[in-house]
């Protein structure tokens, strides 16, 4: 079956209507806030690649997975809300909408990034996988979110080699953990859910390492090259923060060389499944053409 990145979307952003306490839930506040930054009108691309994972192995999209794909999503936006946080990158603007703690205040939105992130383990802990698959993708993902090469350990990073000159390894391993990690879970996971074994989490976890160093190599070169209307986000901020950036390092030329390359080398990992992979090459090729 063709699931549509707008289908994809949709079915995710049910899935988390209906997993989100409502705002009218006690207490309001934090429920609220939870809301503004998942409904702010991300663009859903992890529960995407669980979800064309799982086709490879399922056939087509496995009933219940959109609430990984929804759980996936909470991992990252509660991600996005404490990186904005001001002892972060302290940003205003998210998802073209007020960051979290601009709207409600800096305590509720620390907390709103906790309460979804327990709230997607939650989610994980019911979904509607074997057994033995849901504990398996409970403990990729919680590893994933990490400090350990996970995001929290990449974030740390991130903020610790501010106003310094990265070098090459340095970048890949911030890269690599800050937002590659959680990349690469959502592909494992969708692939698990829908029973991939050893050898194709092999397969996948090599897909979704080079697909998630790409994604972020084109994240740092769109905040150079596209203003903040178009980003939803504010533009510039890595140079003028002196982040470790791949085109600090490399340059914007040889940065969309690399991700152009790295996505050529994911889909090397794909060839066993044939044309039963062409919808994830599809996503993989859509983290390194898209303009926000
Ligand atoms: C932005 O991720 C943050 C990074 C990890 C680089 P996305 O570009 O997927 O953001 P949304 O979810 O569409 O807002
Ligand atoms: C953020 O990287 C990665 C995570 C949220 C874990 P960035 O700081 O580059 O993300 P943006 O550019 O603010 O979305
Ligand atoms: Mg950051
Ligand atoms: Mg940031
Ligand atoms: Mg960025």
């Amino acid at each position: 079956m063709k699931l549509l990145k707008q289908e994809a979307a949709e079915l995710t952003d049910r899935a988390l209507e209906e997993l989100l306490p409502s705002v009218e839930t006690v207490p309001a506040s934090i429920h609220g806030a939870m809301r503004h930054s998942t409904f702010a009108g991300g663009k859903r691309l992890r529960p995407l690649l669980a979800y064309q994972a799982a086709a490879i192995f399922a056939g087509a999209v496995p009933k219940g997975i959109e609430r990984l794909g929804a759980a996936l999503e909470m991992l990252h936006t509660y991600s996005l809300i404490h990186d904005d946080l001001p002892a972060l990158d302290n940003d205003d603007l998210r998802r073209g909408k007020p960051t979290c703690h601009v709207v409600f205040g800096e305590a509720i939105a620390i907390l709103a990034g906790d309460a979804l992130q327990t709230r997607a383990f939650e989610v994980l802990a019911g979904l509607d996988s074997p057994p033995e698959a849901t504990v398996q993708i409970i403990g990729l993902v919680a590893n994933a979110v990490g400090t350990v090469e996970g995001m929290i350990g990449g974030q740390v990073l991130d903020i610790e080699s501010e106003h310094q000159k990265p070098t090459p390894e340095l970048v890949q391993a911030i890269h690599r953990a800050k937002t590659g990690a959680l990349i690469r879970v959502s592909v494992v996971a969708g692939g698990v859910y829908a029973g991939a074994k050893l050898e194709d989490v092999a397969r996948l976890t090599l897909f979704g390492c080079k697909a998630g160093l790409a994604f972020q190599i084109v994240d740092d070169v769109l905040d150079m090259t596209v203003d903040s209307a178009q980003l939803g986000k504010t533009a510039g901020k890595d140079q003028a923060t002196e982040k470790a950036t791949w085109p600090a390092v490399f340059g914007i030329e040889q940065s969309e060389r690399d991700a152009a390359r790295l996505i050529e080398e994911a889909f090397a990992a794909l060839e066993p499944y044939g044309s039963r992979a062409d919808g994830l090459k599809a996503v993989a090729r859509y983290l390194v053409e898209r303009k926000n």
